[in-house]
Parts: C-alpha cells; structure tokens; sequence
C-alpha cells in the first residue's frame, strides 16, 4: 500500500494547482485520473487558447447558495497571482474582450506549465486510474483504485462537475460527499444553449448563423454581450450567461439593438423615404435575415408609409424587448459548467476542507461556486485549488 500525504481526485485545472502547491510545501502528492491526459478540459477551453482568468474577478463574478463563501479564496489567489505564474513560464496573453485574458498561442501552454510545477516539486500523477473505494481510517483515508492502493493524511476532491460527459465529467464527486453525508445542493447544466420549442424554432431556422451583439435578461440579471441562433435554439455568450440564471418556465428578454430607440428610428426614416420597405430600414441596423424575419413575423412586410405609429412600436418591441421561453437547455452534453455542487455551507472557505471530516477536501467546480462566462471559472480552480494546496 502506497503512503502520501495528500492524494488528489482529478487532474484538472484546481486538482493540479492543488498539488503543486501541496508539494512546495514540502507533502507527498499523488494526483490520479481517470482519463488518459491530464487537463483535457484546459486543452479544449477558450477554442484552444484557454480563457484563463479574468482581469475583473471579484465575488460578485459567482453564483452560489452562499455568495460570500468565494472571498477569502479569490483574495488569497487573485488573477494577478495566476497572471505573474503565467508571466514567470514566459506565456505570452492578450486581453480579448470584457477583462478575458487567454494565451496567444496555446491553451495546451497551461497544462505544460501546470505539469511542469507538478514535476518540479515532486507530485506524481497516475493517469488512467479510476477510484474504486474511499475508506476513512482513523488518521487519514484508504483508496482502492483500478490499478491498485492509496493511504493518505488529507484526500482533496477536485473531480470536476457533470459537463461534458464525453470527456470523463462522471459527477463523482458528489458521490463521495454523499458518502461522507455532506450535502449537496442541486446540480443543473450551466452556461449552455438554450433550446425553443419546436414553432419558435422552425420559424427562426432561417437565422442559423446569424449573430448580433444584443442584452439578455431574466429575473435581475442582464448580460450585454453577442447572441447567436443555432439550429437548435440560441446560443453565444449573452444566452451562456443567461442560462445560469433562467429556471424552466421562466421568461428570458431579449434586446437586439440596445441603445437604440427602434421606434424613433424608423419614424425618421419614414419620415425622410417613405417608400422604403421596412425590412430595407431595419436591415441599416440588423442583419438582413434577421430584419426580413422581423418584418414577417410583425406582418409589415409593405413600405415605411403603410406603417403607423403604432406598428413601429410594435416593431420596437419585437426588436428590443423580444420575450420567450425557452423549451430547455442542451445539458450536460454541451454545458460549460455544472452549477451547484458540494454545499458550501459544509466547507471551511479558508481552505476548503470539509467542516465534519477533518483532511476531506472539496476545490474547483464540483462546490457550489459557479462563474460567469469568460475566465471566471479557471480563476475560481485557481483560487480553490490553491487555498487547499495551503492547507493538506
Ligand atoms: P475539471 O473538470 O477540469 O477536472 C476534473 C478532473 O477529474 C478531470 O480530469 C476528470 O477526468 C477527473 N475525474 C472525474 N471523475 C473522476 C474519477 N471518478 N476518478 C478519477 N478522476 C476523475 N472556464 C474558464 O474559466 N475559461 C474558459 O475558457 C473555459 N472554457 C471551457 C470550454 C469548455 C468546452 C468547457 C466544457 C468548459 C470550459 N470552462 C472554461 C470551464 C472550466 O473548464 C471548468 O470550470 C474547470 O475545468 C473546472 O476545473 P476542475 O479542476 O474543478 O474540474
């Protein structure tokens, strides 16, 4: 039987930053993984150049049964920390939009440096190697794996959510909270696709493809960033984002001209050329499928001067304050990340440790800590994985 200090679950992005750190401290690491390759979900992020952070990371950048939970850890660990680990490894990054900062070159950059600091303070990584059984012995935990036998003092979970299933996302971690009876609270896909019911959608499959930089809004959260129509539905980053807020049933607005007053546009075109038909005037300001949809839908296919006033507001609506319902999500199949998670109410926020089990530790995204869209969730590993790192 093997002995290490501190054996990780998941050689994800909080699993690897765990164990480094843990090794710099002088501990004995082991990190295994199912999956034949560590940081698959790193590898794949950001269209391959991995959104790694963001420059404006703050708590309010998270949703989470506890939206204070989150604090201490981004504090200890913030962005400019990761940024400087970046900048040390000589990786060059780009601001893209909105604070995301990715890699100019490769997201596969991030897990070479990760390994790289794994290597160099001693960490060992099993890959291809599946937890069987957890036991708790009376100063530590005995696992029982695919290919063999662990004893360790501290067990960090750091086993990933449900997203993306394909590539190994098994809810495992959940499974091991239940079986130390933590709670958890609810899990659903999250900044994923949505889905329209089946008239909605066969109106709209003419869009597919068609992106506009639009407002999404649901409850009391808004999100201006771009949309696009898919096949499927809707997708981009303002319905990313929006999804991790939209419950079923509920409605979502959405607001393709933002800043523009869609009524008063169209009277002064009116006004100035009459003859014009309208999906003429609004394709000034949409894309021209979109504008000719628009103009269908709302009956108003004639010219500017056919229309009253009360139509152009009609217009105006339809444009800027279109209401829907979704008929659901993509899932798990295409979500980014899972909300939800280990309770965070069961978990020191110092350093992630388990309240009632002394050496159980929970980082990354299977606790109940979810990010926005746009690098929110690699810091939220980070800052985790590294809060934990202090304390195994
Ligand atoms: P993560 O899922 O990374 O790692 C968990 C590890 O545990 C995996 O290696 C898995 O194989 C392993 N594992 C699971 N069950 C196991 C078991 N039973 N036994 C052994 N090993 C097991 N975020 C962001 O901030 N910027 C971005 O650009 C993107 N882009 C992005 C694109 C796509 C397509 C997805 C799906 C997700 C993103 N994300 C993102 C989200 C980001 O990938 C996510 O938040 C982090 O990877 C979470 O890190 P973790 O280490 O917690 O889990």
């Amino acid at each position: 039987m093997d002995q290490f200090d501190v054996v990780v679950v998941g050689a994800g992005a909080a699993g690897m930053m765990c164990a480094a750190e843990a090794g710099k401290r002088g501990r004995s690491v082991l990190v295994v993984d199912h999956a034949a390759a560590p940081g698959e979900k790193i590898r794949i992020s950001g269209g391959g150049r991995c959104n790694f952070t963001n420059l404006n990371a703050a708590p309010q950048n998270y949703i989470s049964g506890n939206p204070s939970f989150c604090i201490s850890a981004l504090r200890r660990y913030t962005q400019r920390d990761f940024i400087a680990l970046i900048e040390s490894y000589g990786i060059a990054y780009h601001e893209k939009t909105l604070g995301q900062l990715f890699c100019d070159g490769s997201s596969r950059q991030i897990v070479d440096l990760l390994l790289a600091e794994m290597k160099r303070h001693g960490v060992e990584l099993s890959l291809r190697t599946a937890v069987e059984r957890v036991e708790k012995t009376p100063d530590g935990f005995r696992l029982a794996f695919s290919n063999g036998a662990a004893e360790c003092r501290s067990l960090v979970v750091a086993a990933g959510g449900k997203s993306i299933p394909k590539m190994g996302a098994t809810g495992w971690g959940y499974d091991i909270a239940a079986q130390f009876g933590l709670s958890v609270t609810e899990t659903r896909p999250a900044l994923v696709p949505l889905t329209l019911e089946p008239t909605t959608l066969e109106r709209l499959k003419p869009l597919a493809g068609v992106a506009v930089d639009a407002v999404a809004s649901c409850g009391k959260a808004r999100f201006p960033e771009a949309m696009l129509f898919t096949h499927r539905g809707l997708s981009g980053p303002a319905i990313l984002q929006i999804s991790s807020y939209w419950r079923e049933g509920a409605e979502i607005t959405l607001s393709m001209l933002p800043g523009t007053n869609v009524f008063e546009e169209l009277r002064g075109a009116r006004a100035q050329n009459g003859r014009q038909a309208l999906q003429t005037a609004l394709s000034a300001f949409l894309p021209k499928r979109l504008a000719q949809l628009i103009a269908e839908t709302e009956n108003a296919t004639g010219n500017l001067a056919d229309l009253s006033d009360k139509a152009l507001r009609r217009i105006d609506e339809a444009v800027n304050q279109w209401r829907f319902k979704p008929a659901g999500s993509e899932g798990y199949r295409t979500a980014e990340v899972t909300l939800g998670g280990v309770d965070t109410r069961e978990l020191d926020s110092r350093t992630m440790e388990a309240k009632s089990i002394p050496g159980l530790y929970f980082i990354g995204e299977v606790v109940d800590v979810t990010g926005w869209l746009g690098g929110y969730n690699f810091q939220w590993a980070w800052s985790s994985g590294w809060s934990a790192g202090q304390a195994v």
